[in-house]
């Protein structure tokens, strides 16, 4: 059988149907075949598996490696937001302590909701000082959409081309990146160029101002936010032209529309030199 090379970024192959899996596994000769023949009875399909037909046994990880069943060391550059790499012992201790002590919601009064919220805002601007907490990145965007939404008035929301937010319903409709024949994009979302100078639409062409004048084209009487990562992860890590946000930010907020970063793959120290993308 022909052996497909992934083709996303994020390690995530092309995507395999039913009857390739069927393939890779039957007759079940392995360990891995059975578990893709378990999955495939009772798992959604939609649950798709690096690397197939070829995929990882991973047993456990540490650091920037992930070790496979049969002993084999990987050096982990895609598994999405592991922030501080796999299994790290002073994160490991301080779960496994808070779970021993105390896990709720915030209807109560406890220190800990406080503390964190404290060393948070340490990291922000003074003039970001307000926390929500939330599951997931797909959770975030979709309440900033809700909040802008509600402060605006406007239900329209402005995406770049090739961009990822998350798989609920409402982040999933600004995710270019996930649509398909059966997935297509929902009027109130626009989708802008990505400001990609290497390729794409704007390659070599555009510079920040350029782009910022092009923005009003595209803002219609429904636009309420703008939603972007400062540098685009799945979209192939665009890092945009020098000033871009500088230039951008100040004429989407003179038409009333929100701007929201999404920081699920970029923030917390992942650009290495700066805590947050923005
Ligand atoms: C840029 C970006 N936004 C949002 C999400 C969604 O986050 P979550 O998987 O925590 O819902 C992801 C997940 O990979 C992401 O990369």
């Amino acid at each position: 059988m022909e052996v497909k090379e992934p083709v996303h970024t994020n390690g995530e192959s092309e995507r395999h149907t039913k009857a390739d899996c069927v393939e890779r596994a039957s007759p079940a000769t392995t360990r891995i075949d059975d578990i893709v023949h378990e999955r495939l009875e009772k798992l959604n399909p939609t649950l798709s598996i690096s690397y197939f037909p070829n995929p990882l046994q991973i047993k456990t990880a540490k650091g920037a490696i992930m070790i496979e069943e049969n002993g084999q060391e990987n050096v982990d550059c895609i598994n999405n937001v592991s922030h501080i790499g796999h299994c790290h012992p002073k994160f490991v201790k301080r779960i496994a302590e808070q779970a021993s002590i105390l896990q709720t919601n915030s209807r109560f009064l406890y220190d800990v909701l406080l503390e964190a919220t404290n060393k948070l805002l340490k990291k922000f601007p003074p003039e970001l000082c307000v926390v929500t907490f939330c599951n997931s990145g797909s959770e975030a965007n979709d309440l900033a959409m809700q909040m802008a939404q509600v402060h605006t008035g406007k239900p329209g929301i402005i995406c770049l081309d090739g961009a990822y937010h998350g798989v609920t319903r409402a982040t999933m409709d600004i995710s270019p990146y996930k649509w398909n024949d059966k997935y297509k994009q929902n009027p109130l979302v626009t989708v802008a160029k990505s400001p990609c100078t290497y390729r794409g639409a704007l390659a070599g062409k555009t510079n920040s101002k350029d782009y910022a004048a092009y923005i009003p084209s595209i803002i219609n009487e429904n636009t309420g936010a703008f939603i972007s990562e400062m540098m685009q992860s799945c979209a192939g890590q665009v890092i945009p032209f020098k000033d871009f946000y500088s230039e951008l930010y100040p004429v989407l907020r003179s038409h009333g529309v929100v701007a929201i970063a999404d920081e699920v793959q970029t923030g917390f120290g992942r650009l290495g030199s700066h805590f947050w993308a923005f």
